[in-house]
């Protein structure tokens, strides 16, 4: 009736952008990312007969109304795989530097998914959880695997072969991921929004929906070659290609900020210098730069003098989900 489950961030290189089905969270294309190590959640799931509600405590407080109800939409398809009926306490410890807008929903739906299925006393495999935690939000699905791995978007209507698998282990190419937190004062539009109004509205969606796959395979080509060069060109692009379509959008916006610019211009000026850094970014104003192991602090030095960049998280390629206790 209880278990622990962890599970870490991952970091897009080729973007998940825009759903096809809503509900079952549908891809309209394929994605890569990397899982990372120093951010992850790790959550306790308690079933109690007892319960009359889901009840959802984070970092040791009771969560809000809304983030209650959101994990309790997600506990139902749980209950619904499982044929559960039971109500649970769910604590979840975010091992992400409060406040930082790094997202946590990834590992957050991926630990609550894989610690939820164990406390009801089920085995199963990876690709099974990872479509389980895709309901819960997409790129969760991604964070089942260590390492580099691919949400393949699958073609059936029923979402039955939506989820991840797994490309690279995390020890087979030693590479630095510098996680830029900037000092940003914005309102958030959710991920969800985001892509939402990008395939409703912007003419430049297509665009994106032409190439995407092609990104994908050139970048699977270059993972599997470890050509560090030709993969940040292809995942620099991508990113660019992603906020671009949503500067077509009805009403337009954009994610980025003055400084997430000067990291971007930072990032060119060290491969001038002779350093392969590359920078990617998701649904936010931070920046995360991509570099060679040998390179991780020369590259965590000049973007940490960046104004407007309040700090510089080093990063590696992280592991999948795992069981406590811890
Ligand atoms: O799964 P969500 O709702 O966190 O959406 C993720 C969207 C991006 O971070 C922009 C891209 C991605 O593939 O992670």
């Amino acid at each position: 009736m209880e278990a622990t489950a962890r599970a870490h961030t991952n970091i897009a290189l080729i973007k998940y952008w825009g759903k096809r089905d809503e509900k079952l969270f549908l891809p309209m294309n394929s994605s890569l990312s990397i899982t990372l190590d120093k951010f992850y959640t790790t959550t306790k799931v308690v079933f109690d007969p007892a319960l009359k509600a889901d009840r959802f405590f984070l970092n040791g407080k009771p969560a809000g109304a809304a983030e209650t109800a959101k994990i309790s939409r997600f506990m139902d398809k749980i209950r619904d795989f499982a044929g559960a009926k039971w109500y649970a306490v769910i604590e979840s410890e975010n091992e992400v530097p409060t406040a930082a807008g790094l997202a946590s929903s990834a590992s957050g739906m991926a630990a609550l998914a894989a610690a939820a299925v164990k406390a009801l006393g089920l085995q199963v495999d990876g690709r099974t959880l990872s479509k389980l935690a895709r309901q819960g939000s997409g790129s969760a699905c991604r964070s089942i695997y260590g390492g580099f791995v691919e949400w393949q978007k699958g073609e059936k209507a029923d979402g039955s072969d939506s989820y991840a698998v797994p490309l690279l282990g995390r020890d087979d190419w030693e590479l630095s991921i510098l996680s830029c937190l900037l000092e940003s004062k914005q309102k958030k539009i959710s991920s969800r929004e985001g892509m939402k109004r990008t395939v409703e509205t912007s003419p430049f969606y297509a665009g994106w929906l032409e190439t995407v796959e092609k990104d994908l395979a050139a970048a699977k080509s270059a993972i599997a070659r470890r050509d560090f060069a030709l993969l940040g060109r292809i995942l620099e692009a991508n990113a660019l290609k992603m906020h671009a379509t949503t500067l077509g959008a009805d009403p337009p916006f954009l994610y980025w900020q003055s400084a997430t610019l000067d990291v971007m211009r930072e990032v060119e000026l060290l491969r001038e210098r002779g350093i392969e850094a590359y920078f990617t970014i998701d649904a936010g104003p931070n920046v995360k730069v991509l570099c060679g192991r040998k390179d991780e602090e020369a590259v965590r030095e000049t973007l940490a003098a960046i104004p407007g960049v309040q700090r510089v998280f080093i990063c590696h390629p992280g592991p999948g989900v795992s069981y406590g206790p811890y």
